[in-house]
């Protein structure tokens, strides 16, 4: 191996790439002895029950399921520390969009690992930072006039510099127009932008954030009597109110903690035209929808990217970033922050861009809608047979699908969350009346999997029904 190498050029060299397959085979070849649902080996349930019990005290605060990773998984399965594998259908809330142990994505991550430095800074970048920023920017620059990004580490550091990238274009506007049933992250101003109230028990209210209602359909796109015109009136009424006083309209192009609702192009357009009439910041979050939808933003799924000025990411990114148009682009000093990522994630998130791009998932005929189409088919069947009138309005977009269980109560959907834990399938709950059950698929899913979460899904709700 030559010494006169940069750390990039190191990647290309044959002996690092040997020793890189070599690993990354190993793994794999350790991974192969999962095959599919499992329950739990007797002798190491103890063992779940003493580390998940020391997470919950550690943390103060119970996990939601008791899942502890043994840190092996293979495309949709994950294997726990009791030896029982899962139907992963929640992805860490989107993370892994590629599974678990995805060998490309293995590949890409020790490739980043072997860089000089664990974390890169924004004032420090090396390559992977480069090619994650560059990567984000040509996708979006396909559909939009998103041209520049900035990386960093969270959907809600991401946001919070949206916010902050709006206002000072648009000083001294101080409010925000939002969605009703909107969810934007953790950080103060991002609990307040999520209609939750629950989300920011005992803390003040800035009163900066406007409702604009959401339309009101579950699984199909929405017609005449979706609710559009309702939001138009009353985002004018706001505008009127609120006049030079508005910086920004931040929406989810498809609801996401909000119950998985789909809006149509017909629903946005008004809106987003009064918003560029009143020199409104445009803002789509696709923290969530990013790369989920057939489409790498949703905007293009829906047909309004020609209106975006900043668009956010994060999850499948594997870490967050900003996009904004050149109109958008901050002053210097407005937008910084210490860590940009670490060096393994960006070179995942890199790797999972590309094979999303070029191993044909996007798009009407791509693996996305494929999986779509069949697991939306499969919850419908159960509805339609088994668990008749149990799973209605199954609905949502790409590898973005919710169904209503049972009675659409919330004991009844965390009850049906845990047995199917149970019986082998995570997911996640979304909505708030009816609440909904709410699957992030892996884009690997196979039609196998599919039939196997169909058996572990009609299983729970029989049992709860
Ligand atoms: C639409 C949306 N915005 C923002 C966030 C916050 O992202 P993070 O949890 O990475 O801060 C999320 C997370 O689920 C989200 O779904």
């Amino acid at each position: 191996m030559s010494s006169s190498l940069i750390g990039h050029d190191l990647y290309a060299s044959p002996e690092v790439k040997k020793h890189i397959e070599a690993l990354v085979a190993e793994v794999s070849n350790n991974n192969s002895r999962i095959q599919g649902i499992k329950g739990p080996d007797s002798e190491m349930s103890a063992k779940l029950d003493e580390v998940a019990e020391e997470i919950n005290a550690t943390r103060g605060r119970p996990l939601f399921f008791k899942y502890v990773g043994s840190g092996i998984g293979k495309g949709s399965y994950v294997e726990l520390i009791d030896g029982s594998v899962k139907l992963d259908l929640i992805n860490g809330i989107g993370i892994n969009i590629m599974g678990h142990s995805h060998p490309e994505v293995m590949k890409a991550s020790l490739r980043g690992a072997m860089s000089d430095v664990v974390m890169q800074g924004n004032l420090e970048p090396n390559h992977e930072y480069l090619d994650l920023a560059k990567k984000l920017v040509e996708l979006a620059s396909r559909g939009s006039r998103l041209r520049h990004c900035w990386v960093t580490t969270s959907g809600s550091m991401a946001n919070e510099n949206a916010l902050k990238i709006s206002r000072q274009k648009n000083t001294p506007a101080r409010k925000i127009m939002a969605l009703e049933s909107a969810f934007a992250g953790r950080t103060t101003m991002m609990a307040e932008i999520t209609d939750n109230p629950n989300n920011r028990v005992g803390l003040p209210t800035y009163d900066e954030v406007l409702r604009v209602p959401y339309c009101n359909k579950f699984s199909d796109m929405c017609q005449s009597s979706c609710g559009k015109d309702r939001a138009v009136t009353k985002m004018k009424e706001l505008i009127d109110q609120n006049k030079g006083d508005i910086s920004a309209f931040v929406f989810e192009p498809m609801l996401g903690e909000g119950g998985y609702r789909v809006a149509c192009r017909e629903y946005f357009t008004p809106l987003l035209e009064l918003c560029k009439e009143n020199g409104i910041a445009i803002w789509a979050d696709e923290i969530q929808t990013f790369a989920r939808t057939g489409n790498f933003f949703a905007y293009d799924t829906l047909g309004f990217g020609e209106y975006v000025d900043i668009v956010t990411v994060a999850k499948t990114v594997q870490n967050a970033a900003t996009l904004y148009t050149e109109e958008y682009n901050p002053k210097p000093g407005l937008i910084a922050g210490t860590f940009a990522g670490s060096s393994s994630s960006m070179a995942a998130g890199v790797k999972i861009l590309d094979i999303l791009d070029k191993d044909g998932y996007m798009g009407p005929d791509g693996k996305i809608q494929k999986i779509h189409d069949e697991f939306i088919g499969m919850l419908n069947r159960l509805n339609e047979t088994t668990c008749k009138g149990l799973l209605t309005d199954a609905g949502g977009l790409g590898l973005m699908v919710a169904v209503t269980p049972l009675d659409g109560s919330k004991d009844k959907m965390l009850a049906l969350l845990h047995k199917m834990f149970e019986n082998g399938v995570m997911a996640f709950g979304c909505g708030k009346g009816p609440f909904r059950l709410r699957f992030l698929l892996p884009a690997v899913m196979t039609s196998e999997d599919i039939e196997a979460a169909g058996k572990a899904i009609e299983k729970s709700v029989l049992e709860l029904a």
